[in-house]
C-alpha cells in the first residue's frame, strides 16, 4: 500500500516538473528573443496616461491631492476618500485579489459586477465611524464571528493561536508567524464565500459550512509557520532537520501521520509540540475528503514540499545550479501553493482556475524575491536573484531574474489573460508598486546600485521603468497597507502586554511587603493577626492592590505613600473574603493559595473571626488615610463598607443557588456581588480618593462590572479544567459543590461565549474612556487568558 502511494506520488511530481519545463521554456523564449520588452513598452504607453500627471500650478497648490505626511492606516483610508481615490484604489485592489488568490479572470462579466459589489461594501465598511475597525484586536474579530454565528469556532482559534504563539521559538517572529495563520484563514475564506455566493444554502448550512472552513484555514495555517518558517529558521539541528523533513515526507507519501517516536536533538519537547498539532490538523483535514479529493491534496502538498525541499537544500556557494534547476522548483511551489487550497477545501475542480494559478504563480514569487533579495542573501538562500548577484559576472548563461519577472507579467498579460485592459492595468500597477515599494526600502542609492546590475541588458526599457518608478501614481495596494498595518499592530499589541506584565510583576513584591500585620506585643500569643498573616503571606496573585496601586499612581497622579493604607485594605476585604469562602459552610476547601485553607491550620471559628478581624483592619487602614480630606476619606469608608456588605450578599446567593438552574441574568447578577464588586472596589477607591468625577466613575464601574464577572468565568473555567498544582486551589470545587457557575450552568461552550461578550463590553468601555489607558485593556486581556 505505501510504496504504490510512493510510486505514484512520485510520478506525480515528474509529470508536474514536466509541465513546469514546458512552462519555463516558453517563457525562456520569450526573454531570449525580447519580444517582452516590445510588448510591455506598449503597454507602458497606454498604462501611463491614467498613471502620470504633469505637474501644473492647480495641482501644486491644492494641498488636498497632496499625500498625508502620517500614512496611518484610517487617516491613509480617509484621505483616500478624500480627493475621490477611494474607488479606484479598491477596485484595484480587490481585483488584484480575485486574480491572485481566487484564480478569476478579470475579463469575464459576472466576476466585474462581483467585485464592484464588494469595492462597494468594503467602502461602506471602511468608512463607517467604528474606531475598532480594522484594528485586528480580539473584539473586532470576535463581533465580526458573532454576526455570521460562529463565535464557538472563532474562540476555538483564538486558543488555538494562543497556544501556537507561545511554542514559537525564539529565532522566529511571532508576529509573522501569526500573521501568516490569520493570512492563510483569510484566503480560505475568501475561498467560502465566494463559493457559496453560487449556493442556496439555509442559516444553519452556511454556518456549518463557514465554521469547516475557519478549522480547515487555520490547521492549513499552521503548516506555513510549523513547517516551511520552521526549517528556514534554522533552529533545528542538521539531524534535526533530516528528522523533521521525513516525517513530513512519510505523512504525505502515506496518507497518515506516524509516530514521532525517539527524538534525537534539544528540540525535543518543540517536535512533540509541533507533531501533536499537526497531526491533529492532518486528520481532520482528512476527514473532510473522500478518497479521491484526498489524494489530489496529498499530492499537491508533496509538490509544494518537495519543490521547497529542493530549493532549501540549494547553496549559494554552489556555482554549478542550471536556469532549469533554478526556476522550476519555483514555478512548482508557487503553483502548489495555490491550488491546494481548492483542494483543501473540495471545491470542484476548476480548469480555468488550475490553468490561471500555474501561470501565475511564479509571478508572485519572483516579486517576492525581489523584494526579500538582501534579507535571503544574509540567510544565504538560494533564490533566483541572491543566485544571480552571487554570479552574475562569472556565468554568463544564467538568466537575470528581473528579465525573467518582466517576461513572465508580459506572459501574463498577454498570453494567459490575452491582452485584457483590466488585468493588464492591475498588473501593472502591482508590478511597479513593487519598485517603489523596494525604492522606500533599500534608499535611492542601493536601489539604484542594484537596477545598475539587473538592468544592464536592456537600457531604454529600464529608462521607462525608472521613469514610471519615479512619476506614476495611484499605484498602491489595500492588501499591502493592511499587511503593514497588521504588523504593526500585533507588534504594539505585544509591546503593551509585556510592559503590563514587567509593570505587574514589578509592583507585586513591594505590594506583598507592605502586607503584614504587626502583632500585639502585649498579649502573650496574638492568634487572629498570626492566623491573618498566615492567610496573607500565600501566593496570591495580589491582582487587586495592583489595579488599585496601578490606577491611584499612574493614572490619577496619587503619592505613592500615601497611599499605602489603601492597598492594604483592598487586599485584606479580599484575603478575608477567600477565609470565608472556603469555610466548611460554605466551599469547603482544603487548599487556598499553595497551602492548607486557615480553618484546616487553626480551626473554624479562628478562621471566622480572622475574616472578620481582616475586614476591619481593612477600614482601620482607610481610616488612617491622613494625607486626605476628611469627608474624602468618609465617602471613601461609605463606598468599601457597602461594598463589602454587597460581597456578603453575593455569597449568600451562590450558596442558595446550589442545585437550581439559574437564568444568565440571574447568574450575572450573582457575580457581580460576589466578585465584581471586589474589582469595583479596587478601581474605585483610588478614584474617590483623587475626587475624579461622577462621569468616570460610572464608566469605572461599568468597566468593573464586564472585567469583574469576565473574572468569574475564568475562575469557573479554570475551575473545570486547571489543574491544582497551577491553581494553588483545589479543583473541580464547584461540581462537588454543585455550585452555579457559568460552567454547570452553560457547558464549557457556553461559559467562553459569555466571557469573551464581556470581554468586549470591558473594551468597549475602555475605547470610550477620554483618555485611553493600556492598563485597563490589558487587564481584560490578562483576565481572561491567564492560567491562575
Ligand atoms: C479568587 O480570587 C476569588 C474569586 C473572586 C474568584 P483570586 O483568583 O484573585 O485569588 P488570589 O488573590 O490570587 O488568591
Ligand atoms: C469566590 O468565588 C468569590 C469570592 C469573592 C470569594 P469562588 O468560590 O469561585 O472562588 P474560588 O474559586 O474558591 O477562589
Ligand atoms: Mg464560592
Ligand atoms: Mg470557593
Ligand atoms: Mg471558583
Amino acid at each position: 500500500m505505501k510504496k504504490r502511494i510512493k510510486v505514484k506520488i512520485n510520478e506525480e511530481y515528474r509529470s508536474a516538473e514536466h509541465k513546469a519545463a514546458r512552462y519555463f521554456h516558453s517563457l525562456q523564449n520569450q526573454l531570449t528573443d525580447k519580444s517582452y520588452v516590445s510588448r510591455l513598452t506598449n503597454d507602458f504607453q497606454t498604462w501611463k496616461i491614467s498613471h502620470i500627471h504633469s505637474p501644473s500650478i492647480l495641482t501644486y497648490f491644492s494641498r488636498k491631492k497632496r499625500k498625508p505626511v502620517v500614512k496611518g492606516y484610517r487617516t491613509y483610508i480617509e484621505w483616500l476618500n478624500y480627493v475621490g481615490k477611494l474607488d479606484d484604489y479598491l477596485n484595484r485592489s480587490i481585483s488584484y485579489l480575485y486574480m491572485r488568490d481566487l484564480g478569476k479572470a478579470l475579463s469575464s462579466q459576472s466576476t466585474q459586477e462581483r467585485i464592484n459589489e464588494v469595492v462597494k461594501n468594503m467602502k461602506n465598511h471602511l468608512l463607517k465611524k467604528d474606531a475598532e475597525e480594522g484594528n485586528f484586536s480580539v473584539s473586532s474579530i470576535y463581533k465580526l464571528a458573532k454576526k455570521e454565528a460562529v463565535e464557538h469556532t472563532m474562540i476555538w482559534v483564538l486558543e488555538r493561536l494562543k497556544q501556537v504563539t507561545s511554542h514559537i521559538p525564539a529565532g522566529m517572529s511571532v508576529e509573522h508567524a501569526q500573521r501568516k495563520i490569520l493570512k492563510i484563514l483569510a484566503g480560505v475564506l475568501m475561498h467560502e464565500l465566494e463559493e457559496r455566493r453560487e449556493l442556496e444554502l439555509s442559516n444553519q448550512e452556511r454556518q456549518t459550512r463557514l465554521e469547516k472552513a475557519i478549522k480547515l484555514g487555520f490547521y492549513y495555517g499552521l503548516t506555513y509557520p510549523l513547517i516551511d518558517d520552521l526549517l528556514d529558521a534554522k533552529i533545528l539541528s542538521l539531524e534535526e532537520e533530516i528528522q523533521y523533513s521525513n516525517l513530513i515526507r512519510h505523512t504525505l507519501e502515506t496518507g497518515e501521520v506516524p509516530d514521532l517516536g525517539k527524538w534525537s536533538g534539544k528540540n525535543e519537547e518543540l517536535i512533540q509540540f509541533i507533531h501533536k498539532e499537526l497531526k491533529e490538523a492532518f486528520e481532520y483535514m482528512k476527514k473532510q475528503h473522500d478518497n479521491q479529493t484526498w489524494e489530489l491534496f496529498l499530492n499537491q502538498s508533496y509538490i509544494f514540499f518537495h519543490s521547497q525541499e529542493v530549493d532549501r537544500k540549494k547553496e549559494l556557494t554552489n556555482s554549478t545550479y542550471s536556469n532549469e534547476e533554478l526556476y522550476i522548483p519555483v514555478i512548482l511551489k508557487s503553483s502548489a501553493s495555490r491550488q491546494i487550497v481548492r483542494s483543501l477545501m473540495n471545491a470542484p475542480e476548476d480548469e480555468g482556475y488550475d490553468q490561471r494559478t500555474f501561470y501565475y504563480g511564479i509571478y508572485n514569487q519572483l516579486a517576492d524575491d525581489l523584494a526579500d533579495m538582501f534579507d535571503d542573501q544574509k540567510d544565504g538562500a538560494v533564490t533566483p536573484y541572491t543566485y544571480y548577484l552571487t554570479y552574475y559576472q562569472t556565468r554568463k548563461d544564467l538568466i537575470n531574474p528581473f528579465e525573467m519577472y518582466w517576461t513572465v507579467i508580459s506572459y501574463l498579460i498577454h498570453d494567459v489573460y490575452h491582452s485584457d485592459s483590466k488585468t493588464q492595468e492591475v498588473i501593472l500597477d502591482r508590478a511597479i508598486n513593487g519598485l517603489k515599494r523596494l525604492k522606500e526600502k533599500l534608499g535611492e542609492q542601493k536601489y539604484s546600485d542594484l537596477m545598475g546590475i539587473l538592468t544592464k541588458g536592456f537600457p531604454p526599457f529600464n529608462q521607462l521603468l525608472q521613469q514610471m518608478v519615479a512619476k506614476a501614481d495611484d499605484v498602491d495596494f489595500f492588501d499591502k497597507l493592511l499587511r503593514d498595518h497588521m504588523i504593526a499592530t500585533l507588534k504594539e499589541n505585544r509591546r503593551e502586554q509585556t510592559e503590563f506584565s514587567e509593570m505587574f510583576q514589578s509592583i507585586r513584591s513591594p505590594i506583598e511587603k507592605i502586607l503584614p500585620i504587626t502583632e500585639n506585643t502585649m498579649l502573650e500569643k496574638d492568634i487572629v493577626t498570626e492566623a491573618a498573616n498566615y492567610s496573607l503571606a500565600g501566593d496570591g496573585k495580589r491582582l487587586r492592590p495592583i489595579i488599585t496601586w496601578f490606577i491611584g499612581v499612574k493614572e490619577l497622579e496619587l503619592d505613592d505613600a500615601q497611599i499605602v493604607p489603601l492597598l492594604r485594605s483592598v487586599e485584606y476585604m479580599h484575603t478575608a473574603s477567600l477565609i470565608f469562602d472556603d469555610l466548611p459552610t460554605q466551599d469547603n476547601a482544603v487548599m487556598r493559595r499553595g497551602r492548607p485553607t486557615l480553618h484546616e491550620v487553626y480551626n473554624a471559628a479562628t478562621a471566622e473571626l480572622t475574616g472578620l478581624f481582616l475586614t476591619q483592619k481593612a477600614i482601620e487602614e482607610q481610616a488612617s488615610l491622613q494625607d486626605f480630606a476628611g469627608s474624602i476619606v468618609l465617602k471613601l469608608i461609605q463606598y468599601t463598607t457597602k461594598a463589602t456588605a454587597d460581597m456578603c450578599k453575593g455569597q449568600v446567593m451562590d450558596l442558595e443557588s446550589r442545585r437550581k438552574q439559574l437564568s444568565l441574568q440571574e447568574l450575572n447578577t450573582l457575580c457581580f456581588y460576589k466578585t465584581g464588586i471586589g474589582f469595583e472596589a479596587a478601581l474605585l477607591m483610588p478614584a474617590i480618593l483623587a475626587g475624579v468625577s461622577e462621569e468616570v466613575k460610572d464608566q469605572l464601574k461599568k468597566y468593573a462590572y464586564h472585567a469583574g464577572i469576565a473574572f468569574q468565568i475564568k475562575d469557573d473555567l479554570l475551575d473545570a479544567e486547571g489543574s491544582k498544582e497551577i491553581l494553588g486551589k483545589e479543583a473541580g470545587m464547584d461540581k462537588d459543590n454543585d455550585t452555579s457557575t457559568f460552567v454547570t450552568v452553560l457547558g464549557l461552550e457556553g461559559a467562553k461565549k459569555e466571557m469573551w461578550e464581556h470581554y468586549c463590553m470591558a473594551l468597549e468601555i475602555v475605547n470610550s474612556l477620554p483618555k485611553k489607558t493600556n492598563f485597563l485593556k490589558c487587564l481584560v486581556d490578562y483576565i481572561v487568558n491567564r492560567n491562575r
